[in-house]
């Protein structure tokens, strides 16, 4: 077990391309850390350079304490499961599953155990005598996977490992992975792109974007609490509503105004934004619908576009006066049909404010303005 900790590191390929950008990450000890962005963030690449398989252009890398810089990677103590699987294609799955074992000389009673152990936690117990061509992408991304579980390393580095496999089999796995973690509490270093799979694993979670680093932390905090536009945008599916609009300060009170619908806003930490652009942010699930004789406060009136009826809930995309689009979690019982007309609302406690323009940073208690909407020197375009 072992702390990863990476300082300021960079990764400059060829060509000028920045595909890791100042990148700082604390991993403790025994932690299952996600690597959560769109695909072509660097996320790959973190993994190469923590494996050694890169080489950082600037920055270092430590693993329990030691700086493993110029450590070769077979010295580092890692299993790695790659985005495409490696296997051997001439051994068995048997064979793949205890290859790293029988090199580290691992008695044979024992590699037998925890290879059949790990082959039934995968489900791929009754493929130990095929060869990788005889495998389905899934299986075989199975297998890759079992090669880095019958090992006990300092640190796991999983690279979208459940992505070839089809719905229900990733959702179980993706426990059964959380629960092989919490009983060997291994350092975790673990990539995808898909936000749900992010939230559902992470103890912490980081959100890249564009190679660089947006926010780091608790699952429901980088939820309740994004960072910027493009992680309030990023996590959370339907994403997060966005109208932009200005601050206005009148009849004593503070106002959201977007193109003459307004909102009466209670957020004492706009106040510093009175006459400035900014974005209002919405959860699907933080809209409130009511039927059309029903007027809330600063309601608007909406029509149904479409619903997308999932079971136990429904979304439901709502047209505003055909200035806005919407989309609002309705649940399954209350569902409206499409066509018709109701009123919406965006409770003002339940919204989150961001700056317009680039980063789009949160609008925090005390926060003042940056000049121009920008306080730090630009940063790559996420959206
Ligand atoms: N060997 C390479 N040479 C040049 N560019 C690369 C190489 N590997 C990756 N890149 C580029 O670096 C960026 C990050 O890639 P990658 O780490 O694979 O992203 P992700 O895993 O998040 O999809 C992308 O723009 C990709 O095209
Ligand atoms: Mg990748």
């Amino acid at each position: 077990m072992a702390r990863v900790v990476l300082e300021h590191v960079e990764k400059v390929y060829p060509r000028g391309v920045r595909a890791v950008r100042d990148l700082s990450l604390d991993v403790a000890d025994g932690e299952l850390l996600v690597l959560l962005g769109p695909s072509g963030c660097g996320k790959t690449t973190t993994l190469r350079l923590i494996a050694g398989l890169d080489e950082p252009t600037r920055g270092s890398i430590a693993l329990g304490g030691r700086v493993i810089d110029r450590l070769p990677p077979k010295d580092r103590d890692l299993a790695m499961v790659f985005q495409t699987p490696a296997l051997y294609p001439h051994l068995t799955v048997l064979e793949n599953l205890a290859f790293s074992l029988r090199l580290r000389g691992v008695p044979r009673k024992a590699i037998r155990h925890n290879v059949l152990r790990i082959a039934r936690l995968l489900g791929i117990d009754d493929l130990l005598d095929r060869k990788p061509r005889q495998l389905s992408g899934g299986q075989g991304q199975r297998v890759a996977l079992g090669r880095a579980l019958v090992r006990r390393p300092a640190c796991y580095l999983f690279d979208e490992p459940l992505s070839s496999l089809d719905a229900r089999l990733r959702e179980h796995l993706r426990s059964e992975l959380k629960r092989f973690h919490q009983r060997l509490g291994i350092t975790t270093l673990y990539v995808t792109h898909d936000q749900e799979e992010a939230m559902a694993l992470a103890e912490r979670m980081a959100v890249l974007c564009d190679g660089a680093l947006q926010q780091v932390g608790r699952p429901l905090e980088v939820y309740d609490r994004p960072a910027n536009r493009f992680v309030a945008g990023f996590v959370g599916s339907p994403p997060m509503n966005f109208l932009e609009g200005t601050v206005v300060g009148a009849e004593g009170r503070l106002w959201f105004d977007a193109s003459g619908w307004r909102l009466a806003v209670g957020n004492a930490d706009l106040a510093s934004y009175a006459g400035h652009r900014v974005v209002l942010g919405i959860r699907p699930e933080d809209l409130r619908l009511a039927g059309p004789t029903e007027m809330p406060d600063g309601a608007m009136r909406a029509e149904v576009a479409l619903v997308e009826p999932l079971g136990d809930r429904a979304w439901v995309h709502l047209e505003v006066q055909g200035r806005f689009r919407l989309v609002a979690r309705a649940e399954a019982r209350h569902t409206p049909a499409r066509g018709a007309t109701l009123l919406v609302q965006i409770p003002w406690d339940r919204a989150h404010f961001f700056e317009a323009g680039q980063p789009g940073r949160r609008i925090a208690e005390a926060g003042q303005p940056s000049p121009g909407g920008l306080q730090e020197p630009p940063r790559p375009i996420c959206r």
